[in-house]
């Protein structure tokens, strides 16, 4: 271990001894009873203080990319589930996204988010081409494109890719199945390990508000993420989208998602949490709420506009996308909340 990692390692250890003098250990009863409590105000300082010390005052801005809307799959909450009919698929071109991705390394982005439905055109060898195009950049690579064959993302780390991002969405078997006919919890969780394994960072995360979720199943999400080691873990709530089968079900909580990403912080002190752009949705001053309660991660859509308005895994109001001017725009809003734009 290199100083810098003993260094952590110390650091760590000493974080999770002021976590338990709080309460929060990593057990899902006591973790829950926490999450119910009605005055959260001590968990929500606690969280704000270990960002500090972890992570200081940035906060990180990542570039997202959406460049297909085509999914094979049918996951009952998501607008891109293969059974909507309402919705024109598109798809950029390996050429547009890489010229895409430069327009926002230049104008300061530092991470292109690759980001789409399981959509089988791309291949991990035309994914490979555009991850080591966009390589060339200087920014790093993430990938969000769901499940495949642990060889395939061999084949994207092998290009580059320094990150992937696949959400567990719910660690709870049950309400698992119920809401993904065509994927297994297990072969999530599966790839996540592989994943690690592979050498890249891991994003995990969840949804708050599933029908059936309750504060324990949350507490479980939680340790489900301590135990894969995700470096980066994006916990939103769920959005209800007119054209799936949940259309109906109420939104989740604003203030249980920001308490589910303040335990986060306090259980994985060095992890990346992102405010979710679902939370920002429902909700623009929590949004800016939740960076105070653990969060120091942003994304912004880069997607063209000719299509942005397609990619709507939950519905939200989108404006014409402008990489530089909206990238200035919030560098301005992160001075303002007196952090610092990275
Ligand atoms: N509401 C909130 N989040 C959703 N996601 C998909 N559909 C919804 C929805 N209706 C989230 C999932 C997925 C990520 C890309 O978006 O967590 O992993």
């Amino acid at each position: 271990m290199d100083s810098s990692a003993g260094r952590r390692g110390e650091q760590l250890a000493a974080l999770r001894l002021r976590a338990e003098e709080h309460g929060v250990i990593p057990e899902a009863k006591a973790l829950a009873a926490l999450l119910r409590r009605r005055d959260f105000s001590e968990f929500y300082r606690l969280a704000d203080d270990f960002r500090r010390e972890t992570k200081g005052d940035a906060i990180l801005i990542r570039a997202i990319l959406e460049f297909s809307n085509h999914c094979r799959r049918r996951c009952r909450y998501c607008g891109l589930n293969s059974e909507n009919r309402a919705l024109s698929r598109y798809r950029l071109s390996p050429a547009e996204m890489v010229e895409t991705a430069a327009e926002a390394a230049r104008a300061g982005y530092r991470t292109i988010v690759l980001q789409s439905g399981e959509d089988p055109w791309f291949t991990p060898e035309i994914l490979a081409d555009v991850v080591r195009e966009i390589k060339k950049t200087g920014a790093a690579v993430t990938v969000s494109a769901g499940e495949k064959r642990r060889e395939d993302y061999r084949i994207l780390r092998e290009a580059g890719a320094d990150r992937y991002l696949m959400k567990h969405e719910t660690a709870d078997e049950r309400i698992y199945r119920s809401l993904h006919p065509c994927g297994t919890l297990e072969n999530r969780v599966r790839g996540l390990r592989d994943l690690k394994e592979l050498g890249f960072e891991v994003g995990s995360g969840f949804m708050i508000g599933l029908p059936g979720q309750t504060e324990e199943t949350i507490a479980r999400d939680l340790l489900l993420l301590l135990e894969l080691g995700c470096d980066m873990a994006g916990i939103g709530p769920f959005v209800p989208h007119p054209e799936t089968a949940l259309r109906d079900l109420p939104h989740g909580s604003v203030a249980m998602t920001s308490r589910a990403v303040a335990l986060a912080r306090i259980l994985m002190p060095f992890c990346n949490l992102p405010a979710t752009t679902a939370l920002g949705v429902l909700d623009g001053e929590e949004k800016n709420a939740v960076f105070s309660r653990g969060a120091n991660v942003i994304m912004r859509k880069v997607t063209p506009s000719r299509v942005k308005r397609l990619y709507q895994i939950y519905p939200s109001e989108l404006r014409d996308t402008d990489i530089a001017a909206e990238r200035r725009a919030l560098e301005g809003e992160i001075r303002a909340m007196g952090r610092v734009p990275v």
